[in-house]
């Protein structure tokens, strides 16, 4: 199996939940216009779906092709156009942060009943979920087979190899990371004891 492979099959997973986001985001506006204060925003979702694009999208999927494709890429003399790629990938993972975050912020504000929240939720979605399916794109059609000629077959087993290890890491470092928060915010005393 090439290291790509289950980058690419995870591609999937995300166009799911991408696709779930856009129909959430599309059933908010359809409210809107049969009633603009009636926008039904359901925050338990977003919080599924914040979870899902930082744990999944982001550490796992983003995680392995920045720490260990594109990092061994680096090391590599790549053409300008694959390199500029390399480059605009990474800049749009940042980005994907950046609005998952405001996201989350925008989450916020509607529960606190602040205005122009509902506005934010649906600018940030509509931002991540247009990115999302452009970026898979280019890196399904445009990058990822090509840099494949790039590595020897033991160079390639030697990334996926590390990639099932990274994967094996995740949900332990996920879930050390829940009981962490917690116990930081009851020390805090911000939490119930
Ligand atoms: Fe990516
Ligand atoms: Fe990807």
């Amino acid at each position: 199996m090439q290291p790509i492979a289950p980058l690419m099959i995870e591609h999937r997973l995300i166009e799911r939940m991408v696709k779930l986001m856009r129909l959430d985001m599309e059933r908010i506006r359809a409210n809107i216009l049969v009633d603009p204060g009636f926008a039904f925003v359901d925050p338990v979702f977003i919080d599924v779906a914040v979870d899902f694009l930082r744990t999944y999208a982001d550490r796992c999927h983003h995680g392995k092709e920045e720490d260990i494709l594109f990092a061994e890429l680096a090391k590599k003399e790549l053409p300008p156009d694959l390199k500029k790629i390399l480059d605009d990938l990474t800049a749009e993972h940042k980005l994907a942060r950046e609005y998952t975050k405001e996201l989350v912020s925008a989450k916020e504000n509607y529960l606190r009943e602040e205005p122009e929240a509902v506005n934010k939720i649906l600018f940030y979605v509509d931002k991540l979920t247009a990115m999302y399916p452009k970026h898979i794109a280019t890196e399904d059609q445009h990058f990822f087979i090509p840099c494949m000629e790039y590595f020897t077959p033991e160079e390639k087993d030697t990334m996926l190899a590390r990639m099932w290890e990274f994967d094996r890491r995740i949900i332990h470092e996920k879930y050390e990371g829940t009981v962490s928060a917690i116990e930081n915010r009851r020390a805090c005393g911000l939490g119930r004891k």
